[in-house]
């Protein structure tokens, strides 16, 4: 897009129908922040100035955007309706001719396909300000836009139409384009003269048509894309429409979702052909999953790389691994950050692993912790193997080399290596490196006291 666009967006509010602590644009959809949604679609337009009108709990929501670049912060305090927001952008913008975008922090579906229509259309048109409307079947809640022969007249908030004003289908979205030479001089303009007492931005409609300035609106073609979010229900229903969207994708690339209505998979997830997701699976983040897997039912994953032909059976939660071709996980496996799987490697029930690499067709099928572990190729891990990696003030590595057997209920008690082909006698607390090739037992010798239990049947008090 060409230069000299200014994106502001509107985020002081608090959202009193939210009933929260958080300040309403640091709910989340779809993975994501709402107020993050919007920042993503402004930064398509790659704006010369970004600037957040905040208030309501500014410090979180400074915080939260702590990661963004370049983004100006102006304070409106207290917040006194949507016009008096935007003027406070009014010091950021000395200065700067040019066009201004003006996004709401609770309109997150906006894409930047729409955001470029509004700007090209409104700048074709030589328009003082473009409004973004849409028509929808239930209006309520929003200002409705009101025409004339066909012009747009003026823009009346819910509380403030009359009961024919209401039957209006034809709505606000609350996105606008402005010049921004004429902006602030009309701002001034507006009175609170309506239900709330607040300076409403809509009225500005009336003041440039009053001034003979051409306002144009511009009807987006789906208005999902417009949908406001002022309650709990409304961000329900956005994400829906959100998972509903990426489900139809991942569905129309050739992955099975049996349930689509059941399946929870953030936007940018990437899957491949013939994957099978079975129903209450959750995806989320920057997670990648390969072609013909199948993920069974109640399992999460978060930032994880899986590749082709994995298998994950129920209720698995993988958070930051990376697991290669022909691995078989779960049920009941928990996979922490930096958790790396070799290629046709099994993972079996109850087993934990964190930061711990597990070679190429190796086995770790029941009940067991690996941390701070690298373990080679085609070890066999038994039963109950614990690393002890942490003794309260360090962590310490284990290191099980290639063709290693870890026999059942063993310890290893880092740091502490196993050498290539060597074995561990189940049961063993192993306490110093075992060689390779060597078989390292570290236990109690068993004693069998022999007629022991013949002998305490004749004399039981005796035993
Ligand atoms: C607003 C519009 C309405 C439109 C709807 C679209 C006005 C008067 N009304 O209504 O015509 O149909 O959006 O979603 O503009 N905000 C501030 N400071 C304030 C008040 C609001 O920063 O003093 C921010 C809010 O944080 C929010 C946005 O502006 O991100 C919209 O405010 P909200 O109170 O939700 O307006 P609506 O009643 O939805
Ligand atoms: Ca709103």
């Amino acid at each position: 897009m060409s230069a000299d666009i200014h994106v502001v967006i509107l985020a002081a509010g608090q959202g009193t129908r939210m009933k929260s602590q958080l300040p309403k644009v640091l709910h989340r959809l779809a993975g994501r922040s709402m107020i993050e949604h919007v920042l993503t679609t402004a930064a398509t337009l790659s704006p010369r100035t970004v600037t957040v009108v905040v208030g309501h709990r500014a410090d979180l929501l400074r915080r939260h955007l702590s990661a963004w670049p370049g983004l100006q912060f102006a304070v409106q305090e207290p917040q006194l309706g949507t016009a008096h927001a935007l003027q406070q952008a009014e010091p950021f913008l000395k200065g700067h001719s040019g066009t201004l975008l003006l996004l709401s922090g609770d309109v997150p579906l906006l894409t930047a396909q729409t955001v470029r229509r509004l700007v090209e259309g409104h700048r074709a048109a030589t328009a003082s300000a473009t409004v973004a409307t849409a028509v929808v079947d239930r209006p309520y809640g929003y200002g409705r836009i009101v025409r004339t022969k066909g012009q747009l007249a003026r823009i009346v908030e819910e509380r403030d139409a009359t009961p024919a004003e209401r039957q209006i289908k034809e709505i606000n979205g609350g996105i606008y384009v402005f010049d921004l030479p004429p902006l602030f001089d009309a701002l001034r303009g507006i009175a609170a003269h309506n239900a709330q007492g607040e300076f409403y931005l809509t009225d500005l409609v009336g003041i440039y048509r009053r001034k003979r300035k051409t306002v144009e609106t511009l009807m987006v073609d789906d208005a999902q894309e417009i949908r406001g979010i002022n309650s709990r229900t409304e961000l329900a229903e956005v994400s829906t429409v959100v998972r509903q969207k990426k489900n139809e994708e991942l569905m129309a690339a050739g992955v099975t979702l049996v349930d689509p209505a059941a399946t929870y998979i953030d936007p940018d997830v990437q899957i491949g052909p013939d994957t099978v997701i079975h129903p209450g699976v959750v995806i989320e983040g920057q997670t990648r999953i390969g072609s013909a897997c199948e993920i069974q039912a109640h399992v999460r994953i978060v930032d994880s790389q899986i590749g082709d032909r994995v298998a994950i059976n129920n209720f698995c939660l993988l958070v930051g691994a990376k697991v290669a071709n022909g691995v078989v996980i779960g049920p009941f496996a928990h996979l922490r950050p930096e958790t790396n799987l070799g290629e046709g490697a099994k993972i079996g029930n109850f087993v934990e692993l964190k930061k711990t690499s597990l070679g190429a067709r190796s086995k770790v099928n029941h009940l067991s912790y690996l941390g701070d572990a690298e373990i080679g190729e085609n070890v066999n891990v038994g039963a109950g193997t614990i690393t002890c990696n942490y003794d309260g003030q360090r962590k310490s590595r284990t290191v099980i080399e290639d063709g290693a057997f870890i026999g059942s209920d063993s310890q290893l008690i880092a740091p502490v290596r196993v050498g290539k082909g060597a074995y561990v006698g189940a049961g063993s607390s192993i306490t110093a490196d075992v060689p390779a090739g060597a078989l390292g037992i570290g236990r109690g010798r068993q004693v069998n006291v022999e007629g022991w239990a013949d002998r305490r049947k004749a004399s039981p008090e005796k035993t």
